[in-house]
């Protein structure tokens, strides 16, 4: 049994999707959010500034005594999970966007996906398209504003839709029958995707895989806790602590914390 937390880290609230998979999962687990909000979004930052925040926000994971991270962000993995993973010896999970699954189940042959331009434009998903993608039509979209909105409580907000009619319109005129959500934040819009996309449209994300990954490092390197029936959970934000509160739901608290 090890009663060390899992960290989690995301340029803001947005994982928090994630962390309610990986509670689901592993709920004898004591964790420990944070959410970067202060530099949200991460999403056009330069690979070195993603770098050096993802490492700030590991280090203090690491002084909190995590036994694991999960990088609970698209973004920060495509551009720092290969350096963070060479400089610390505790394991990382980090979060892809599900091109494999969509491309894999798709009939029309078209799949759209919503991500940030710095996953987009980044190497590793260049490969996992190109490997599991050749033949199918991916509608690419930058989610360019979302994050903001989203950051400051705006999720469901009539701008928010306006929004995403533009960028859900190039994806139904290539006839889609996937939308894959390549960004943490994004499952928080699913009430107005769920109004804007007809019904055949399926929505995937990838919280799950992330939560059935960190469990199967966790049994590999004997870091499971099994009998915690009281887990601390813990949130931290250097943003706006109740727009943090409000998607997490359930009475959870979050705290804030300059770093
Ligand atoms: N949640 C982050 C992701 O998954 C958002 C990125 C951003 O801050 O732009 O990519």
């Amino acid at each position: 049994m090890n009663k060390q937390p899992i960290g989690i880290f995301d340029s803001g609230v947005g994982g928090t999707s994630i962390w309610k998979e990986i509670h689901a999962l592993l709920p004898n687990e004591n964790t420990i959010y944070l959410a970067d909000s202060k530099h949200a979004p991460y999403g056009n930052k330069s690979k070195e500034r993603i770098i050096e925040l993802s490492i700030k926000n590991t280090e203090l994971l690491l002084e909190k005594d995590c036994k694991l991270i999960v990088v609970a962000c698209n973004t920060a993995t495509t551009s720092a999970i290969k350096t963070l993973r060479e400089t610390y010896i505790i394991p990382f999970i980090g979060i892809e966007p599900a091109i494999k699954p969509a491309a894999l189940q798709t009939k029309t042959k078209a799949v759209g996906i919503l991500a940030t331009k710095g996953t987009l434009t980044s190497n590793l998903f260049h490969k996992t398209t190109n490997l599991f993608a050749e033949d199918i039509t991916v509608i690419e979209q930058v989610g360019e504003g979302i994050v903001p909105l989203i950051e400051s409580g705006k999720a469901q907000s009539n701008e928010m839709k306006s929004l995403l009619k533009l960028y859900l319109k190039p994806m139904l005129d290539a006839d889609i029958d996937y939308l894959v959500l390549g960004c943490s934040h994004y499952p928080y819009l699913m009430p107005l995707l769920l109004e804007l996309l007809p019904k055949h449209i399926k929505i995937i994300d990838s919280g799950e895989a992330v939560a059935k990954q960190t469990k199967a490092i966790l049994v590999q390197n004997d870091l499971l806790n099994t009998r915690n029936t009281n887990p601390k959970l813990q949130f931290y934000t250097n943003g706006n602590p109740e727009v943090m509160a409000s998607l997490l739901g359930n009475g959870h608290t979050a705290e804030y914390l300059d770093f």
